[in-house]
């Protein structure tokens, strides 16, 4: 939340480690099919090399690893990492499931522990928002990086363009007293997932970071937000700015939630398809950099 000063990330791992994992996990089949449609684009435009060794931040379920060994072949090496243990083991136990030889998994702080390397090509969905620090983290993806090796990455634009978490958190606000991330006991997620919507402020990130070549461009899809109104109502209270405003808010939360729930339905209503599922408009940046090239 935007009134918190983060000096590290120890908050922000608990509780993607936590409550976090949980609801991304419950959630996953709405939350996944949305952003790999913005990592689909991503990866179409600016794929790795057959043979690559390329690492991916904030891998999460590792699907994305999985994927971009597929695309980058046999004779390339993914390298997934991500803060969180309890994602890194789905995504250990997943691959060796889909019998994928060419990825590995290792928890790690992108913004403080060696990445390994060098790497040609690093790759985020949505996975670099979150850092306290994301000029460090982006220098710590460079070091990684061969001499002019790339970044790609997807994070949201602004949340006005994201209609469904900006219209949703604005039912919460309307019903409960914006809490102070501060003063709760309530895991947070860091800068969060907006943090990078600005440009200017991203590809000056990317700049300190020691990146050149930045380029950003502006990717709108729609979105599913749920298969019916009562899903999309659960998962605006799953995860995004709604849900952290009610977890952060506890009890003054709880004591109207017959009312948000009522009010979201409604809203959801605004956004329903022809088939019944709620759809609503969704907007990143899909972001590349190079690292300098040598000499
Ligand atoms: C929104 S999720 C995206 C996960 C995955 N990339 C996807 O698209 O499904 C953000 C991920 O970043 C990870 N993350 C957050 N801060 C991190 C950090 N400092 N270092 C490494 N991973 C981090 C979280 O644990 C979480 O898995």
């Amino acid at each position: 939340m935007a009134d918190k000063v983060y000096v590290d990330n120890t908050e922000a791992t608990a509780a993607w480690n936590t409550v976090l994992f949980d609801r991304f996990s419950q959630y996953r089949h709405i939350f996944v099919v949305a952003l790999k449609r913005f990592g689909d684009v991503a990866i179409a435009e600016g794929p790795p090399r057959a043979g690559d060794r390329i690492l991916d931040i904030g891998c999460g379920f590792g699907d994305t690893a999985q994927q971009l060994a597929q695309v980058a072949g046999p004779s390339s090496h993914v390298v997934g990492v991500d803060a969180a243990e309890r994602f890194i083991d789905a995504a250990r136990d997943e691959a060796a499931r889909a019998g994928v030889e060419n990825v590995e998994f290792v928890v790690a702080d992108v913004q403080t522990e060696p990445l390994s390397g060098p790497y040609d090509y690093a790759f985020a969905r949505m996975g670099t928002m979150f850092f306290a620090n994301p000029v460090a983290a982006l220098r710590n993806v460079r070091q990684s990086l061969r001499p002019d090796g790339t970044l790609t990455m997807v994070v949201w634009r602004r949340k006005l363009d994201n209609e469904w978490m900006q219209r949703s958190e604005e039912v919460v606000d309307r019903l409960v007293p914006k809490p102070n991330a501060e003063e709760s006991d309530a895991l947070t997620c860091g800068p969060g997932p907006f943090s990078m919507a600005n440009a200017d402020t991203t590809s000056d990130i990317l700049r300190a970071a020691g990146f050149e070549r930045i380029a950003l461009r502006r990717v709108d899809l729609d979105m599913l937000v749920g298969q019916d109104a009562q899903e999309a109502v659960e998962v605006a209270l799953a995860l995004g700015p709604a849900a952290e405003t009610v977890r952060l808010a506890g009890d003054d939360a709880e004591r109207v939630r017959p009312l948000i729930e009522r009010d979201l339905r409604a809203l959801a209503g605004e956004y329903t398809s022809a088939s019944g599922a709620i759809v609503a408009p969704a907007s990143a940046w899909v972001v590349s950099a190079h690292a300098p090239a040598a000499g």
